[in-house]
């Protein structure tokens, strides 16, 4: 058994979560108040069996032991296991001297960095040369309270102040160049990196200063901002300015509104805004996007509006969907976003500003129409659908046609059908178009695309090894649903299923396929229901707990009109994209488990690991099979089906 299994065999789910929240027994369920959203209606779950927990509320999200006290401590999972291990009296093997090493150099920076916070800021509040840099901050409508809460400093406009100060607190040079507060020349000396600017600290989402960013004091003055390098402790790409202070905040809220600036964040929290935090600058990373979302399911980008801008949030939600779903492809592609959003149950909105003005103005000017603009904050899919007809011509009927076939895919992966409803209303109405008209195409491609399997066949190149089987179908947002929806649908598919995956040597689909505990618990019960030899839905239905009901009804749509061969193509294709996902998580939990171990117990995990990556090539080579190719000795499958786009 590894350390994770033990731990969470040593650790009941429901006396770990009770520790956090108060919860009520539910004949086999606990439930509580969500701990992650706001809420008046307990619809968060704690499932003993299974040890799982699940929000059926506005968050919608679920997960272990280990999830859990990672979204509410905001933990990685290597800080969990330790923890984790702790609470469980698990022990975990002793640090190595160089980790041990490391640790000291990170905490010796650490030291370096908070103590030149507490010397730029004692400078801002009473240096006599930050006379100009105290009515700056007045002028930018910065408080005192403000100016303490982020502890804004000043750095003198010298080249050695810094590094006299801090030599004199026993820091060497060498120090202070790794922590990024010197620049180191040629001939080895090194001088001040900031000299004259508005010093912000930068921190953690612990609240630990790594590093600053530093805001020029001259009207025009170039760079406007300085930022610390890259270290061992600054890596601006996993870093959210503010978040250390958003945090609970964005929890309470299960929203986090995502801005620019410095100024934005500080105007913000100042205006009682807590929920913000800033990309500084750069287009947001893949690990923002991960941090962020263990803390809340709704994001909401508040760009600038003009065309930069633009392009920056389509950048900004190019990388929330990347970082959250790698299996849709790789070119930027507003479907992948919805369907990004219905899968994580997280959702993206977009926060249009008016023209030439950014939130930290618009907040000190109307903090009211701030709140609203956020209020007001759009979907995605409305975000792009205004953009494309605010573009389009739409006295010319050509133009109107493209924007109806460029929207309606994105339509079509829109899980919530009073939603998809009302947006297939609003197209029609733009582009003047009977609502029927558009229904029929939207239905249409649904059947089309519920069948198409596509074949890319790009360049061969080495760097970007992708299976050549990709799916394009909205199923693929919510890969369970959709799977769930084909096995109910088709009572004998599961059987036929399994079989072909154990001619392929593959073990069959099972609960343990699916990640949601409610996807999971329905097709643990479905599975039961067939081996009693019920195979018929509505028995299912009759004894569900109600979330599981709920999750039934929003179920995907099972394709239509399939011949005996396309729904076993269809079965298999779909086991093996949850097989593959399932590996891949097993992937990250056993580099993190190697990491950690030693001994007898490293060895087994690099075991794990090898077959790991054996089960993954398997599963893949499976997908990259010609669907024909499945079964050859049954002769049912050999024949190529060229309407289905193969
Ligand atoms: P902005 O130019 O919008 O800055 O850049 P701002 O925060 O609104 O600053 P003010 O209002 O002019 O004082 C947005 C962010 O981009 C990064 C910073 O993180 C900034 O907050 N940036 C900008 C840089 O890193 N370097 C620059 O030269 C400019
Ligand atoms: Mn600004």
């Amino acid at each position: 058994m590894g350390v994770v299994d033990e731990i969470k065999e040593r650790l009941d789910i429901v006396e770990v979560i009770s520790s956090y929240v108060p919860l009520q027994r539910a004949g086999r369920y606990y439930r509580a108040l969500c701990p992650f959203h706001t809420e008046k209606t307990p619809s968060f779950y704690v499932f003993p069996d299974s040890q799982r927990w699940h929000c059926f509320g506005a968050c919608g999200e679920g997960g272990d032991v280990f999830t859990f006290v990672m979204k509410k401590e905001g933990w990685d999972f290597a800080t969990a296991l330790q923890e984790l291990a702790r609470r469980a009296g698990v022990s975990l093997r002793p640090r190595t001297p160089e980790e041990t090493q490391q640790e000291e150099e990170r905490a010796r920076l650490e030291a370096v960095i908070a103590e030149a916070v507490r010397y730029y800021h004692h400078l801002l509040l009473h240096a006599p040369e930050a006379a100009l840099a105290r009515e700056y901050i007045a002028r930018r409508g910065l408080s005192t309270e403000t100016v303490e809460r982020f502890q804004l400093g000043y750095s003198l406009p010298s080249w050695e102040s810094l590094r006299t100060y801090l030599t004199s607190r026993g820091f060497t040079v060498e120090e202070l160049v790794r922590a990024g507060l010197l620049v180191e020349q040629e001939d080895g000396t090194a001088y001040d990196r900031f000299r004259d600017r508005l010093m912000i600290p930068i921190r953690d989402p612990q609240g630990r200063p790594v590093g600053f960013g530093a805001r020029t004091l001259q009207p025009d003055g170039v760079p406007k901002y300085i930022n610390s390098p890259q270290t061992v402790l600054f890596d601006k790409s996993r870093l959210l300015f503010g978040l250390d202070l958003a945090r609970d905040a964005i929890r309470q809220e299960g929203a986090v509104v995502i801005v620019e600036g410095y100024m934005d964040v500080m105007q913000a929290h100042q205006a009682g805004f807590r929920n913000v935090v800033a990309q500084m600058g750069t287009a947001l990373t893949e690990p923002q996007v991960r941090l962020l979302k263990r803390y809340a399911s709704r994001f909401i980008l508040a760009l600038d509006p003009d065309a930069a801008g633009v392009q920056a949030t389509l950048r900004g939600l190019e990388t929330a969907r990347q970082a959250l779903d790698r299996e849709l492809e790789p070119v930027f592609n507003p479907r992948g976003l919805v369907g990004f959003e219905r899968r994580l149950g997280a959702e993206i909105r977009v926060l249009s500003l008016p023209a030439g003005c950014d939130p930290d103005d618009l907040i000190r000017s109307d903090p009211d129409r701030w709140r609203a603009l956020v209020q007001e904050a759009i979907p995605v899919v409305e975000f792009y659908l205004r953009l494309l007809l605010t573009r389009a011509n739409l006295e010319d009927a050509k133009e109107r046609a493209r924007v109806v076939e460029t929207v309606l895919p994105l339509l079509r992966d829109v899980g919530n059908p009073v939603e998809r409803e009302t947006y297939v209303q609003k197209l029609a109405r733009a582009v003047r178009v009977d609502v029927r008209t558009i229904l029929e195409r939207l239905h249409e491609l649904e059947r089309q695309q519920a069948l198409r399997v596509t074949v890319v066949t790009g360049p061969t190149q080495r760097t970007a090894p992708r299976s050549p089987v990709e799916f394009r179908r909205p199923s693929i947002a919510d890969l369970e649903g959709y799977a769930l929806a084909l096995f109910l649908h088709q009572p004998q598919l599961l059987g036929a299923v399994n079989q072909a995956l154990a001619e392929m040597e593959i073990p069959p689909l099972s609960d343990q396929d699916f990640a949601d505990p409610t996807s999971r618990a329905i097709f643990d019960l479905w599975e039961e229901q067939l081996a009693e030899g019920n195979p018929d839905p509505s028995h299912l239905k009759a004894y569900l707990p109600e979330p599981l009901l709920a999750r039934l009804e929003t179920l995907p749509a099972p394709p239509q009109d399939l011949t005996d061969e396309q729904w076993l193509r269809e079965g298999v294709q779909t086991a093996l994209r949850l097989r593959e996902r399932r590996l891949r998580s097993l992937k990250t939990e056993l580099r993190a488990l190697t990491e950690e171990a030693s001994g007898p117990d490293a060895d087994r995990y690099g075991q794990a690991l090898a077959e790991n990556a054996r089960a993954i090539l398997r599963v893949q080579q499976a997908l990259r099979y010609r669907p024909w190719e499945y079964s050859p000795e049954s002769g049912s499958l050999q024949t190529p089906d060229a309407h289905f786009g193969l």
